[in-house]
């Protein structure tokens, strides 16, 4: 018997759906290839689902979504719903309550015609941030006093606990280990203004003395901005706060190529886990085929990464790598001249083209 994989897809809003689509496509072309089968869920949860029956997440479906391998995500967002509604509703519900402490986001360039940043190649951009995902501002613990008034007060807590942060620096450690590259890890902070990361200081300290292979190395938020534009090429692995690590992995995405390729995973080792685009459901696209559908893409090939089949997820990556570097996809915004299922289409191709290992 072949291994069987669940996964419960969420398609969601705007260009989710159409996406999803081809990235489907290509993990049933390389299930086939290597030999292991998907069974998949499909989820209707999203603004148009919530505006015909007023539902955002049930708990039941959400019950189930949670017994799968691996969740893989399309996008939330509608500007007809009011706004954090549904993010907060459907992604953070999933981040929170299944616990996917680690929003991983790997920074590569794949072709150096697709980088902004002048003189700079693939080698000077391939670093990994690991995101904490699970406190900081994101938790929630927030109130406004005499609203509306002049004298409104609004506020929201920054809170990390010691065994969260703890947990996400040890998952980086390991990771900058397991890559095996310059064997760096990067703490991004603000401890000198928001002084309760003076905790994120001493447990970085306090972990890496258990990792005396990796060079400990750190930036405040605002620098490591600049050195992500400045010198990529300093990075390896980077670990840092959940909404420095939201704003940090936008810039990323930007140097290498834009959110059209950038992919993440929202991870709990050794628990189902979910795989998203990082962009968002992108409006006023929706419904013409024009989305680039690379960032679903190499969603599904974290995804299998994450789930073992490393094979697989390294043909994928190889085959959007060699299409992109060959120009046959030109760029990756919504002007390559290629379609949403065209850009599909042409990786089924590649990936046909390859002879099998
Ligand atoms: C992301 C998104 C979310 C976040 C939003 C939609 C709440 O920007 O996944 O980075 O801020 O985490
Ligand atoms: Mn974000």
């Amino acid at each position: 018997m072949s291994k069987e994989y669940s996964i419960a897809v969420i398609a969601g809003d705007g260009i989710g759906p159409e996406v999803v689509r081809q990235g489907l496509r290509v993990l049933e072309h390389v299930a086939a290839r290597e030999g292991f089968r998907i069974r998949t869920s499909l989820y209707p949860f999203g603004a148009e689902h919530y505006l015909e029956t007023k539902e955002i997440f049930p708990d039941g479906a959400f019950g189930e979504v949670r017994q799968h391998d691996a969740i893989l995500l399309g996008a939330i967002g509608d500007p007809r719903i009011e706004v954090g509604l549904l993010e907060f509703g459907i992604i953070a519900k999933l981040r929170f309550e299944l616990d996917l402490y680690v929003n991983l986001r790997p920074v590569k360039l794949y072709a150096e015609h697709l980088c902004p940043l002048k003189d700079k190649a693939p080698e000077d951009v391939d670093f990994i941030v690991v995101r904490e995902n699970t406190e900081d501002a994101y938790a929630g613990i927030r109130g406004f006093f005499k609203k509306g008034t002049p004298d409104e007060v609004a506020s929201q807590e920054i809170i990390f606990t010691r065994k969260g942060v703890e947990r996400v620096i040890r998952y980086a450690f390991e990771l900058a280990r397991r890559r095996d590259r310059a064997k760096k890890l990067t703490l991004v902070d603000k401890a000198n203004a928001v002084r309760a990361m003076d905790l994120w200081t001493r447990v970085f300290e306090e972990v890496g003395r258990e990792y005396p292979d990796i060079a400990r190395d750190h930036a405040y938020i605002d620098a490591a901005c600049m050195w992500c534009v400045k010198n990529p090429e300093w990075f390896d692995t980077v670990v840092t706060s959940n909404m420095f690590g939201d704003i940090l992995t936008d810039l990323a995405a930007m140097i290498q190529g834009g959110l059209g390729i950038a992919a993440s995973g929202n991870i709990h080792p050794g628990r189902v886990s979910l795989f998203e685009p990082i962009h968002g459901s992108a409006p006023k696209y929706t419904g013409k085929n024009v989305a680039n559908p690379l960032a679903t893409v190499m969603a599904v090939s974290m995804m299998l990464d994450y789930l073992g089949e490393s094979r697989a997820a390294g043909l994928i990556e190889d085959t959007v790598a060699a299409l992109l570097r060959s120009k046959r996809i030109p760029s990756l915004g919504s002007d390559s001249g290629l379609s949403t299922s065209g850009i599909g289409d042409l990786v089924l191709e590649a990936l046909e083209q390859k002879a099998p290992a």
